[in-house]
């Protein structure tokens, strides 16, 4: 078997950031939106940096109106993960999107979204769970409600609660209500972290948000004393290479310090975060860290227990997919 064909285990993608460009085109043209502007001669998402990446992932997620489309997109993004073999998938939903912040909007979209979810597992074996989240951007008020839609929801499914946006926009200590709140629903925790913000934002996220795992947090390399204290504390990073590749946080992927953070003890995962605004799936994620830096089969099984064991799911789940 080749390392692509390892079952694999991701722990962060955003759904909405996973819509297969020509689904979003299909949507645009049914709605009649016209969302020309976003998309490459070629078809793919169009952007010049990250803040770009935002407006364009914004604007392509307006065309995702109700919660049959949501229903639609997520079977459409089970259906490659399925094809990179991910048997276990967390994905982030934003409520903002989903209902604007309202409980009972939220609840519609997240059903349609779950109903989906249960028909891939009995049709292809991948088992989904959900982590809301809020956009840092959009800032602490509506964390809160966002927080509350989580709140509202947890259960089997909704197992996590978690924060994407622009991270130059005030600090993760900000957002500590909204994350009080859904650490005291029960609700496991993970914030976007050390990916445009320095290792005093991972600090910042693991100190005032107290979650248990980083979204990216690869800039933690910047301070040593940060990367033993993560691996000293079993931080997990859900790191996200084709992304920081994507997006310019490295230039190519031998500058990529997912090894480094590794060889010095820190607990690594991989996932694609947006696949197509990336060119990425998870079988180029594998196919690329074993290119650069030499990970065998025994890396990458590794990689999976790691993921596994961190995942916000109850051990039912966890063995049933092991
Ligand atoms: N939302 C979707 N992708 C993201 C990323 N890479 N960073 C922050 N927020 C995001
Ligand atoms: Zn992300």
């Amino acid at each position: 078997m080749s390392i692509t064909d390892l079952p694999k285990i991701e722990l962060h993608m955003h759904l909405e950031g996973a819509a297969p460009p020509a689904f979003i085109r299909g949507l645009a043209a049914e709605k009649k939106a016209d969302l020309s502007g976003i998309f490459d001669e070629r078809g793919a998402y169009k952007y010049k940096d990250f803040w770009d990446f935002l407006r364009v992932y914004e604007a392509a997620t307006s065309v995702l109106k109700t919660p049959q489309d949501y229903y639609r997109l997520t079977r459409a993004v089970l259906e490659e993960s399925v094809a990179s073999n991910v048997v276990y998938t967390e994905s982030f939903l934003a409520p903002d999107f989903c209902g604007g912040g309202d409980v009972a909007a939220w609840a519609d979209y997240l059903a349609a979204i779950k109903q989906a979810a249960d028909e891939m597992e009995r049709e292809a074996g991948i088992v989904m769970r959900a982590i809301p989240t809020c956009v840092r951007h959009f800032g602490p008020d509506q964390a809160k409600k966002t927080a509350q839609c989580a709140q509202e929801t947890v259960g089997d499914f909704v197992t996590g609660f978690g924060m994407g946006g622009d991270e130059a926009m005030g600090k993760q200590g900000d957002f500590k209500y909204a994350f009080d709140m859904a650490r005291e629903a029960g609700l496991r925790l993970t914030t976007h972290a050390g990916e445009w913000g320095g290792p005093e934002s991972v600090r910042d996220a693991i100190r005032d948000l107290k979650v248990e795992r980083i979204g990216h947090g690869v800039r933690a390399i910047e301070d040593l004393g940060l990367v033993d204290e993560l691996a000293e504390a079993g931080v997990v990073l859900e790191v996200c290479p084709g992304s920081n590749v994507a997006l310019g946080v490295y230039a190519k992927w031998s500058d990529h310090p997912i090894a480094k953070l590794r060889e010095r003890g820190v607990k690594v995962t991989v996932s694609t975060d947006d696949p197509p605004f990336f060119h990425s799936t998870m079988r180029s994620e594998f196919d690329n860290l074993a290119e650069t830096f030499g990970w065998e089969e025994a890396d990458f099984v590794a990689l999976n227990t790691t993921a596994l064991d961190a995942a916000f799911c109850d051990n039912a789940t966890r063995e049933a997919v092991a």
